[in-house]
């Protein structure tokens, strides 16, 4: 119908649309917003429908945007497929679903996990009746009796923990819960595709949350999956039910992040090391958790298993108590005291008050969580102006 002879209503609704299709290519991944899409015949939408050819019918499948930033994650990770959620939890999430765990099955996790992870599994996940078992994966010989006596259909760890940077050895967790049959999940938020790649150490899923060092400017929340392409079309299936889908916009804005992802890592990791180092020998600081310090109980196996010379760019450490580490954030004048990590920003948080505030006190007190631990993520920042806003908020929180 020629849109010149329709009434203004009509034409409000369709002029400009569709219209104009190039035939040559956009450098930079356009942001595709569409919902629905139009195919020259029924028999070509039916044939994408019934997954006979690829395409997109419903941004809720699939969008072009999103697709391009799995098969980008997808690579950087060395997998077959990827696939993106709303969240790095929704992402948690669909991995646990995929499991399909019926009641009296079982998953054995790290029990240093992030605190919502922790509250998935110990909340709704056991309330399903699934056992829910939570190890220390630094007892590797624990952890394997674990997965041994419980022979549970997936096991969940981090690659480096949070809070505690307490580093999960892949390839021997991944020989442990295949050698009874189960799935390896790893989140490896802590440590990107840059320091280290859990499948090619034989984890079947990878997750992130893309709202972290993916992203790395602290604007989008996102999560994604990676693993081989048969268990990403089961993934993309459930996620048609559950919609926890990212919108087109997050993921331009994740894959854009991506570009500088290499550059960001490593200034990070270099300025954590020189920070973990000077905390270290602080006075006034009690514990420093880094596997780059030689002292780190993991430091060998982290040297094995990261990239050469980088241990990532979180750093945890302990103040006497929570009034002193509430009051040091405080005094801060260059980090920021903010309930995320990953960014370009130097980023403090007290996981007792925040991250893992939904853990019962007496789990954190197992995690090994005290009161004066204060997590920092460094940015990309030069590293002495992080240092000299740490100094002085180290002596404005010193009692008078
Ligand atoms: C290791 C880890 N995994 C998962 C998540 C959840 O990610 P999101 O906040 O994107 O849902 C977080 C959040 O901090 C995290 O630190």
């Amino acid at each position: 119908m020629d849109l010149k002879r329709c009434s203004i209503e009509t034409q409000a609704v369709h002029a400009g649309e569709r219209a104009g299709r190039l035939d040559c290519t956009p450098v930079s991944t356009p942001v595709q917003r569409s919902v629905g899409y139009l195919y020259e015949s029924m028999a070509d939408l039916d044939a994408v429908f019934g997954n006979v050819r690829p395409g997109y019918v419903y941004a809720r499948y699939g969008n072009p945007t999103v697709s391009a930033l799995e098969e980008a994650v997808a690579m950087l990770e060395g997998g077959e497929a990827a696939v993106a959620t709303a969240s790095g939890m929704a992402a948690v999430h669909l991995v646990l679903l995929a499991a399909g765990l019926r009641p009296g099955e079982a998953v054995v996790a790290a029990r240093d996990v992030y605190g919502a992870s922790y509250a998935l599994l110990a909340g709704p996940i056991r309330a399903q009746g699934v056992r829910v078992t939570f190890v220390d994966v630094t007892d590797l010989d624990a952890t394997r009796s674990a997965i041994e006596a419980q022979r549970p259909r997936l096991v969940f760890v981090e690659t480096l923990s949070n809070p505690l940077l307490k580093l999960a050895d892949v390839p021997s967790l991944a020989e442990a819960a295949h050698r009874v049959g189960a799935l390896l999940a790893v989140d490896s938020t802590f440590t990107t595709p840059y320091l280290l790649r859990p499948l090619a150490c034989g984890a079947d899923y990878v997750v992130h949350s893309a709202t972290k060092y993916l992203g790395g400017h602290g604007d989008v929340l996102g999560g994604v999956v990676v693993a081989p392409e048969g268990r990403i079309r089961e993934l993309r299936e459930l996620l048609k039910l559950t919609g926890a889908n990212l919108g087109p916009d997050s993921a331009w804005l994740v894959l854009r992040g991506l570009k500088t992802l290499v550059l960001r890592m490593r200034q990070q990791c270099q300025s954590a090391m020189e920070i973990a180092r000077w905390l270290a020998a602080h006075p006034d600081v009690e514990r420093v958790h880094y596997p780059g310090l030689p002292q780190h109980p993991q430091h060998k196996l982290a040297t094995r298993l990261l990239r050469s010379g980088l241990y990532g760019a979180m750093v945890s450490f302990e103040l006497a108590d929570a009034r002193r580490a509430l009051r040091f954030m405080e005094a801060l004048r260059l980090c920021l005291p903010a309930t995320t990590l990953g960014d370009v920003y130097t980023l403090v948080l007290h996981p007792v008050m925040s991250s893992h505030r939904s853990v019962p006190p007496a789990e954190r007190e197992r995690m090994g969580i005290r009161e004066g631990l204060v997590r920092l993520s460094v940015g990309i920042e030069d590293a002495a102006d992080i240092i000299a806003d740490l100094e002085q908020a180290l002596a404005a929180s010193r009692d008078a």
